[in-house]
């Protein structure tokens, strides 16, 4: 080394130590720093910004992150850390890659009563493995049915919002068939929706919203019958549904065990309990999944081959999600499976002895949703008065409620749950203008105003806000003061329609 750059290595060591010892400075200022910020300042200012980050490790937040227990945690951080910088974009680099995506896949098909014909790949999560699923049919309807010009698929009304976006991705139009009153697809109408540029049904096992399970093995019979594929959504209970079945709960055939089904989409990232960036995309057969692939041959890097959405792809989340399944093994799956049903269990039988809340349907899974049976209680503003207590709630409408996917992780949680979710309603019951304040005021407008333009124009509003230059967080409830006009009246709507509901009792 030669005297300069010994005397330059000098200084920036100078330097980072006098960086160490000072007070932490405002970091998120837009500007690339001049000079680089030493690990320890940089490592603590990160530190800070998470101080308000939802606790998934105390069980604050029923959604988002699975979290088995700090065992298992660290194991997937170390397979994770093993294999961070690896890229995925090129097999041949990266040999162990393709190993662990093969076997994962593997393993799943064989979880999901595939034969040896079934094949697949690894995305970086639901959404991908359902836009890739859309692709490949709009793709495979193209080859076999080349005369359809405006494909249609049928998917039930509690779909995963992803078919939305694969819709819109892709161009092939979105129909939403009616549901029964047990939240599970209805089978009559979805038959007479079918038409003759129909290339592909949908069901969940089970649908994010109720958790339960849509007749699979019906929607089978009647996709064999009208000649199309049925993609089953499984993204929720692939990990889960195979476990919850062998210890003897009603779980009816919804996997590859159905004829007719032909493609399964299931996230290792959620009751896989692997880190994120990690599902699995399934289909009968290579027939399938060859029109998922991409090939250019005449591109001049060189002759691109993709088998899924992602150009580059994180090696790490493929490597944590074969050690998350090596090392929980069967016999743990069917251990988490019992304690989450159980857990999830005691959970509902808790709100359903809360006067004024109620589950709704039966589901078949640890993942399920209450509303309120009492007018009196609004739902929006027993979240917000949940949230205020420091739960992260998930709010969802048609009908409005408040949700929760339950696992392992939340036993702790579940007694404090039970008693802030009393105390909440009680609090709205004592104050029920609530129900028009934070954020119960937007989304009891957005479930009950039915001027869905209206709502996207404020929603877009919203996120442009959120992404405008310098714009650090996301929020929903909107100050009065900054409402547009469309909003006040909608809020003042939402005000008049309960006036006349509760006038009437
Ligand atoms: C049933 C179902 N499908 C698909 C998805 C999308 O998964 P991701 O968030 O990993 O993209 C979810 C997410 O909760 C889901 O519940």
């Amino acid at each position: 080394m030669s005297v300069v750059a010994q005397n330059r290595q000098k200084e920036k060591q100078e330097q980072q130590k006098q960086e160490e010892q000072q007070p932490a400075k405002n970091l998120f200022t837009g500007n690339l720093p001049e000079q680089g910020i030493a690990k320890t300042p940089l490592l603590d200012a990160m530190q800070a910004a998470a101080a308000e980050d939802t606790d998934f490790k105390a069980g604050k937040v029923w959604s988002l992150v699975y979290h088995k227990d700090d065992e298992h945690y660290g194991t997937i951080k170390e397979a994770h850390n093993m294999f961070f910088s690896t890229n995925y974009l090129n097999p041949m680099a990266f040999k162990s890659l393709k190993q662990f995506e093969t076997d994962v896949v593997r393993m799943s098909a064989n979880m999901l009563h595939g034969d040896e014909n079934v094949v697949g790949t690894m995305t970086s999560g639901g959404t991908e493995s359902i836009l890739m699923a859309i692709k490949t049919y709009r793709d495979y309807a193209r080859k076999k049915r080349p005369w359809v010009r405006r494909p249609n698929m049928i998917v039930p009304e509690t779909v995963h919002v992803a078919f939305e976006k694969a819709a819109k991705y892709f161009d092939v139009k979105i129909i939403r068939a009616p549901i029964g009153k047990d939240f599970r697809a209805d089978l009559a109408a979805t038959r007479k929706l079918i038409n003759r540029n129909t290339i592909l049904l949908v069901g969940s096992a089970p649908s994010y919203p109720q958790g339960v399970i849509d007749p699979i093995a019906e929607l089978g019979k009647l996709a064999q019958e009208k000649k199309l594929p049925l993609h089953v959504d499984a993204c929720l209970g692939g990990f889960m549904l195979p476990f919850v079945k062998e210890l003897g709960y009603p779980v009816p055939d919804f996997d590859f065990a159905v004829p007719g089904v032909t493609s399964i989409s299931a996230d290792v990232h959620k009751y896989g309990y692997a880190a994120k960036g990690a599902s699995v995309i399934l289909y009968r057969s290579m027939d399938y999944l060859r029109h998922q692939f991409l090939i250019v041959s005449n591109w001049s890097g060189g002759v691109y081959a993709s088998p899924a959405l992602l150009g580059t792809r994180a090696g790490s989340a493929i490597a944590a999600a074969w050690a998350s399944m090596q090392t929980i093994g069967k016999q743990g799956f069917l251990e988490m499976a019992d304690k989450s049903m159980q857990l999830a269990r005691d959970m509902m039988d808790g709100v359903n002895a809360i006067d004024g809340l109620q589950v709704l349907g039966e589901p078949d899974m640890c993942v399920f949703s209450y509303h309120s049976t009492d007018p009196e209680v609004n739902i929006f503003a027993v979240g917000d008065q949940m949230e205020a207590r420091g739960w992260s709630i998930n709010r969802q409408q048609h009908p409005d409620a408040l949700h929760a996917m339950v696992t392992v992780n939340h036993e702790q949680a579940i007694p404090r749950y039970l008693a802030d979710l009393k105390a909440s309603v009680a609090e709205v019951k004592r104050n029920p203008d609530l129900a028009y304040e934070g954020s119960a005021a937007m989304y009891g407008m957005v479930s009950k105003v039915p001027l869905k333009g209206m709502i996207e124009k404020n929603v877009l509003a919203m996120m442009e806000q959120s992404y405008a230059p310098g714009a650090a967080s996301l929020s929903v409830a909107v100050d009065e003061g900054e409402q547009d006009l469309a909003m006040k009246l909608g809020t003042r709507f939402v005000k008049l329609v309960d006036w006349f509901r509760n006038r009437g009792r």
